[in-house]
């Protein structure tokens, strides 16, 4: 056993997060939900200097799915203005340590402020060689954003800048709104086992761990757990190795 763990040191490039338990870690703490979410944005600062750290390609945070527009006003106002804050705190530290910054999904939904303030940092953080690109998923889901690239790639085909023939994994991953290829791991806390919406493309071959621990409570030793179980996988892509 040992030297077949020792055989596999896979190479992370990819990876997802769906940060999920911000509201129980609130409830279970006597704070307001809100409070859950302001702690979740700390975490999410030192996973992201963890993961440059650790010289991972990507970073693809499910920070707001399509289905939490179904939340009350005031906790998705209380979201709105930790993005803001999150974005005017951290554009700096992420400019320093070389992060590429993306937002994805119906980010239109937010507003223009939001809009606005995402133009900005995204050209701001914009890198050629960056460490770490960390993309967010804000107002995302995976079904919507499959049905854009059919309709999509549909009009490409009735314009005949496509041949139906040539559409290949290359051109569903080039109309997708998500700016990255094959996760490599995906981590969800919270302790609950769904996706609930997220790269659902992406995650084809993905290594995905559950951790029963909420958001806020993940800590960077929890982190490089996972990426140390993710090094020991015996991944085989469907051979016989
Ligand atoms: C995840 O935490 C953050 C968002 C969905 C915005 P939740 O707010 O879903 O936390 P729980 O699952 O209710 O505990
Ligand atoms: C997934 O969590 C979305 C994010 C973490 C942003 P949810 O809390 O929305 O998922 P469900 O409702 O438990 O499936
Ligand atoms: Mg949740």
């Amino acid at each position: 056993m040992a030297k077949l763990i020792k055989q596999n040191n896979n190479l992370l490039k990819n990876v997802g997060i769906i940060m999920d338990g911000n509201g129980r870690w609130a409830l279970k703490n006597s704070f307001k939900v809100s409070e859950g979410h302001k702690r979740g944005v700390n975490v999410v600062r030192k996973i992201v200097e963890e993961s440059v750290k650790q010289d991972i390609k990507s970073l693809t945070l499910y920070a707001f799915s399509s289905e939490n527009w179904k939340r009350p006003k005031t906790e998705i106002n209380a979201i709105k203005k930790l993005i803001i804050n999150a974005i005017d705190d951290q554009s700096q530290e992420l400019k320093e340590q070389k992060v590429k910054l993306r937002f994805f999904g119906d980010i239109d939904n937010f507003g223009e402020k939001i809009v606005n303030k995402i133009s900005k940092v995204e050209s701001e953080t914009n890198c050629k060689n960056s460490r770490l690109d960390l993309n967010v998923a804000l107002g995302y889901g995976g079904q919507q954003d499959i049905i854009e690239i059919v309709r999509n790639v549909s009009n490409q085909i009735l314009s005949k800048k496509l041949k139906a023939n040539d559409i290949d994994k290359k051109t569903i991953e080039k109309f997708s709104m998500v700016p990255v290829g094959d996760i490599d791991l995906l981590i969800r806390t919270g302790g609950d086992k769904r996706v609930s919406n997220f790269l659902l493309f992406q995650i084809a071959y993905a290594e995905i761990m559950f951790i029963d621990k909420f958001w806020p409570d993940f800590s960077v030793e929890d982190y490089k757990n996972c990426l140390r179980t993710f090094k020991k996988a015996s991944r085989r892509f469907g051979k016989r190795i």
